[in-house]
């Protein structure tokens, strides 16, 4: 269909055409002799549904249609606008979303001692897959798995002979596979542990290195060496020479920790790209991290030179353990953050998607230079480990004292790069457990820091339930340390799980055999006892971790110093735009103390205790004057006030990313 214009204006349709909206104009809209208006020239043709493009310009440029369209047409742009401007801003000022390895503690599984599914007397992945349970109850969503790679098991799993397989003791691959997905089923994530370092003699690479296969040659690191003489004075932490002569190869091999654990030769790209091989393999499984085990001792300094003594005068045979020497070439080598920050770049790769972020957390014990701890950190533009266990904590056993508690705290907190976020570690299958070491008295404080504090609080398997140390005797020892030496065994806090007061206290139940005794106390200690007893230690963990995921706080706070002495440690958390505070007392020293806090103006002159470590006290008023605490007692006490305590205290407070919370929307923002 088309149309022509008229030489005097006015439209034609061609034939066969009909108008559906014609009707007789001038009959039925004008009189006749009304004056003509410009366009009166088609006015016979009227707007009508599915017109053809001629007839619709025509009326398109009319003022009657025009003005409506442009106006509708700003109208959508400018909501537009409106709208990405709106987002934009909402993205600007939202804090970022806290990760999974932040919210939850870190619950670390020792699969030896976790649970025995088999009855062969070693816990195993099928037994810790029977007690994810447990997790749900505690709230707790990341778990770390010590390791469970195939092994010689000389250094129970740290010695690894094959990176890409599971221990026939601790079951098969498909084990493994079926755990994570029930682990991720129930919304549990799963930290491997992973051991860059070194692999057991056994391994396919040592092998062949020794026999000097050209492609393995440099896998590990060689020096020349006869059986007497060793290339320097190098230690083992295990104690003795870090050096052991192989007759095969003719040549001394590195081993920082025991003979069966040769050192890899990180400085070999080779090694490295076979490390971030083993990486993806398991990533791509789908685990959800990783705790880099021993990271500080990957690479050594190629000149080989003798380390210098602590005492120079030790006559040089004595010098035989850790302590005896200045780490100067055998740790936190220059290199060392660039080995980490490629793993962590192939992490990240695996992060992209939603709810897949893929966390690191590194293990380097630096003792009095915490700033070497820092590193781990990483740079503001290079990222490495979300973060490095922080074991300062470990040491308050050597000083029970508000004092010294603040002190560790402080520790951490003074020395950690801006914005990054803390964490909390009292016990590890390489540590006394809190419990024994500190005292019982403390168990239930200790707990109550961790959970209070910002940044992740790190719960070795049974702190839930204040396990302690089992005794061990020269002819039960199990650990290779402490067949060197007695009072180094880490046996003592690796002990059978106690689930219950049955036979081995449930760690299983088809024979009596257990691979370490179980704790004389397991009757009264026992998950089943401590669930539903109101005042248990685990009962207390339960609410306090609760309550830090629950109260904005704590997880996104600010926190503050108040006041510390012999026997208290007493800090805050608070959020801007929130009323809800939580002021905590600690005592930590060896008497009862009473703490008066009235020089604190931002705290209401009375303070309820929402909970206390000793039942009886929870929901008592005090005066701020006077707050009484027993020793190893703690106390969370909540108040509301708008006032905040950390703009005129700044130098006491510390918060890891600042927000404040709207509170009539319930929206955070940055702030
Ligand atoms: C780490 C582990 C420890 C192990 C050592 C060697 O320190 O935590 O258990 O013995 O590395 O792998
Ligand atoms: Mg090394």
């Amino acid at each position: 269909m088309s149309f022509r214009r008229k030489d005097s204006g006015s439209v034609e349709l061609e034939d066969g055409v009909s108008n559906p909206a014609f009707q007789d104009a001038d009959v039925t809209d004008s009189p006749p002799d009304a004056p003509k208006e410009p366009d009166s020239v088609y006015t016979q043709v009227k707007p009508y549904a599915g017109m053809p493009k001629e007839v619709l310009l025509l009326y398109s440029s009319q003022a009657r249609y025009r003005v409506p369209r442009e106006i509708l047409f700003w109208l959508t742009v400018s909501c537009t606008l409106a709208l990405v401007a709106v987002t934009v801003t909402i993205i600007a000022l939202s804090p970022p979303c806290l990760g999974w390895w932040q919210i939850s503690p870190v619950y670390q599984v020792y699969p030896r001692s976790f649970k025995d599914s088999d009855g062969d007397g070693v816990g195993d992945l099928k037994g810790i897959k029977e007690k994810l349970d447990h997790f749900h109850n505690l709230n707790i969503k990341s778990i770390w798995i010590s390791p469970f790679y195939r092994s010689p098991m000389k250094d129970f799993g740290y010695d690894v002979e094959d990176f890409r397989d599971v221990d026939p003791l601790f079951g098969t691959m498909e084990d493994f596979e079926e755990l994570l997905a029930e682990m991720h089923k129930n919304g549990l994530k799963l930290i491997m542990d992973f051991i860059p370092n070194h692999s057991s003699d056994r391994h396919r690479w040592f092998n062949l290195s020794r026999i000097r296969d050209p492609v393995y040659e440099d896998y590990y690191v060689w020096a020349d060496c006869n059986a007497t003489k060793k290339p320097n004075n190098w230690v083992s932490i295990f104690g003795n020479s870090s050096w052991t002569y192989d007759e095969v190869r003719g040549q001394c091999y590195l081993h920082q920790f025991l003979k069966e654990q040769p050192d890899l030769n990180m400085r070999n790209p080779a090694v490295r790209k076979e490390i971030i091989d083993i990486i993806h393999f398991w990533l791509s499984k789908g685990v959800d991290g990783f705790r880099m085990d021993a990271v500080k001792h990957m690479l050594e300094a190629t000149h080989l030179r003798d380390e210098p003594q602590v005492d120079p005068n030790k006559p040089p045979e004595e010098v035989t353990t850790e302590w005896d020497l200045f780490h100067d070439y055998t740790t936190s080598q220059v290199g060392l953050h660039n080995i980490l920050q490629e793993f962590r770049a192939e992490m990240e790769s695996y992060s992209r998607e939603p709810g897949k972020y893929r966390f690191m957390v590194t293990e380097s014990y630096d003792y009095e230079e915490v700033e070497k701890t820092m590193m781990y950190y990483g740079t503001p533009l290079v990222k490495e480990s979300d973060f490095p266990f922080n074991f300062y904590l470990l040491d308050l056993p050597q000083n029970t004292s508000g004092l010294w508690a603040k002190h560790l705290v402080d520790l951490w907190m003074s020395n950690m790069p801006r914005g990054k976020w803390p964490n909390w570690v009292v016990g590890n299958h390489d540590k006394s457990r809190i419990a024994s070491s500190v005292g019982k008295t403390y168990v239930r404080v200790i707990n109550m820091l961790l959970l209070t504090l910002p940044g992740t609080p790190t719960t070795y398997y049974g702190e839930e339930i204040g396990m302690e140390n089992i005794n061990i005797t020269a002819d039960q020892v199990q650990d290779p340390f402490g067949k060197y030496n007695l009072s180094n065994s880490r046996d003592p806090q690796r002990s059978p799980m106690q689930w219950n007061g049955d036979m081995n206290a449930g760690f299983n139940n088809q024979t009596n055999v257990t691979w370490l005794p179980v704790h004389p106390d397991y009757k009264s200690v026992n998950v089943e006892v401590q669930k539903d007893s109101e005042g248990s230690t685990m009962f207390q963990y339960n609410f306090l971790n609760s309550l830090r995921q629950s109260e904005l706080p704590f997880l996104r706070g600010w926190f503050c110093y108040v006041r510390a002495n012999a026997d208290v440690f007493s800090y805050l958390r608070e959020l801007d735009g929130l009323k809800e505070a939580y002021l905590m007392v600690l005592n930590f020293g060896k008497q009862a103390s009473t703490t008066d806090f009235s020089s604190v103006q931002d705290l209401p002159d009375q303070l309820q205790v929402l909970m206390s470590t000793n039942p009886a006290n929870s929901g008592k008023v005090f005066q701020k004057s006077g707050v009484p605490t027993e020793p190893g007692e703690g106390l969370v006490i909540r108040y509301s006030t708008y006032t905040r305590f950390h703009p005129s205290h700044s130098s006491e407070c510390y918060v890891s990313e600042k927000a404040c919370l709207l509170e009539t929307v319930g929206v955070l923002y940055k702030c």
